[in-house]
């Protein structure tokens, strides 16, 4: 069959590397891809918002598997779009109806979701502008450091975490009356702050059934030792070291399954990825957040120990048959580095020549943000590559991902040394 994956970074090229291998897919179409997406699929230079445009092309090429990579479309309602149109609703979408997205959409929502289903997650009010006397008042009866999140997407950059009490009363003010996120900051949730190391799991759900993908934890902040500003994420590692079979059961069980009983229960059209973001607290998790996609460059990690074929798990998922596929993961450790523009995540400059890429042996390079000009490939956003390894422990997949990036370059080219520092 003819599939399309919407989006255009690391993310989505492993989604293209992995498809383009299943002996389902006939032929590959990427919307709007990058320079790794157009060597093995067509890219097609479509937004992942243009609804009208994505359908012009499904009709055209006869797509019969869309997989969502970003959560814009999902909280803008591509599923409940595809659902409502006669040339699409048979097309196996993967990806939640807006109302399922709007766990992601929706901090409110996720908090209220996780409290009526049982749900453990860090204790919370939410607060508006008219409310902001109250919301000052709630600050000061909780201990420091003081947790802001605005309750809409606001491009990962919506969690504030502050010391002191004057600048977090100040940043909910700037937050809640002078629309410091515009409208994602109209309604602010203040939550009580917990210690521990986080973990990220990885859920394939079709609304009843559902399988644990691998482990995966990324690593956020843009220098060594997790110090400076959040990134999209600067590398990764699956599965998680400290995650033993006891933890894992209390995820499932505690977390898990509750969340696709909740689901069920509401109701809500659930067809994809749920990317639960925990914390584990003296090995009690907690969630932190909903994604309602795959994370990025969680995937890149997560997706390459998966040996089941994932056209098989999509078409199952679409057809609520989960519980007939079962599920094989590569024994190995996964681990991906990211190379990052200079400057990132402020102010970069694009373009930039990307050299060595076939020169790379026993490691995979997934493209971020390349595009090609003139015949090369070259930079075009933050993130730029990101090189996978897959070996019997993280530490030897990293000395892989490590070695091979000696190989590759790229002016102002930046990277951080030390993915998986805290784990041994
Ligand atoms: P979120 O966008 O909700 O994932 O928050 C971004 C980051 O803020 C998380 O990855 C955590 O590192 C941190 N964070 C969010 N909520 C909490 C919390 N309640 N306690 C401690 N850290 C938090
Ligand atoms: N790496 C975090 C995310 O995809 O949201």
């Amino acid at each position: 069959m003819n599939i399309l994956i919407l989006g255009s970074g690391g993310r989505e090229h492993t989604f293209a590397y992995k498809i383009s291998q299943s002996n389902k897919c006939s032929q590959l179409f990427v919307a709007p891809g990058n320079a790794g997406t157009s060597e093995i699929s067509i890219n097609v230079p479509i937004s992942v918002n243009d609804f009208e445009a994505i359908k012009n092309c499904v009709v055209e090429n006869d797509i019969k598997m869309v997989i969502v990579g970003p959560e814009d479309p999902l909280v803008n309602g591509i599923a409940d779009y595809f659902l409502a149109s006669e040339n699409l609703k048979t097309v196996m979408l993967i990806g939640p109806s807006k109302a399922g997205a709007l766990l992601e959409g929706s901090k409110e929502r996720a908090k209220e979701f996780m409290i009526d289903h049982k749900i453990p997650t860090a204790a919370y009010q939410s607060f508006t502008n008219d409310t902001l006397a109250e919301g000052k008042k709630f600050l000061e009866k909780l201990n420091p450091p003081y947790v802001l999140k605005a309750d809409g997407l606001a491009a990962g950059k919506g969690v504030l975490i502050l010391e002191d009490i004057n600048e977090a009363k100040q940043e909910l003010e700037n937050m809640l009356s002078n629309a410091k996120f515009g409208a994602a900051s109209e309604t602010v949730v203040i939550e009580e702050f917990l210690d521990g190391i986080e973990l990220s799991v990885f859920v394939l759900t079709d609304g009843k059934n559902y399988k644990i993908l691998p482990t995966a934890k990324d690593y956020k902040r843009i220098g060594e030792g997790d110090k400076g500003l959040n990134t999209g994420g600067m590398g990764a590692i699956s599965p998680v070291p400290f995650v033993d079979a006891i933890l894992m059961n209390k995820i499932e069980e505690r977390i898990v399954k509750p969340t696709v009983n909740g689901l069920q229960k509401e109701n809500i059209d659930y067809k994809g990825f749920v990317f639960i973001g925990l914390i584990n607290v003296n090995n009690e998790p907690l969630v932190i957040e909903y994604n309602v996609r795959m994370g990025d460059p969680e995937t890149e990690v997560v997706l390459p120990r998966i040996k089941t074929d994932l056209v098989t798990l999509f078409e199952a998922t679409f057809l609520q048959k989960l519980e007939e596929v079962s599920l094989e993961i590569d024994d190995r450790a996964a681990t991906t580095v990211m190379l990052v523009s200079g400057g990132y995540p402020e102010a970069y400059e694009k373009g930039k020549v990307i050299s060595g890429i076939s020169e790379v042996k026993d490691s995979i390079v997934f493209h971020a943000g390349t595009t090609t000009k003139d015949g090369n490939v070259v930079t075009n956003g933050g993130r730029v590559l990101a090189v996978t390894s897959l070996d019997s422990d993280y530490i030897k997949a990293l000395k892989k991902s490590y070695q091979n990036i000696e190989k590759l370059h790229f002016d102002t080219m930046n990277y951080r040394k030390d993915i998986g520092f805290d784990l041994s």
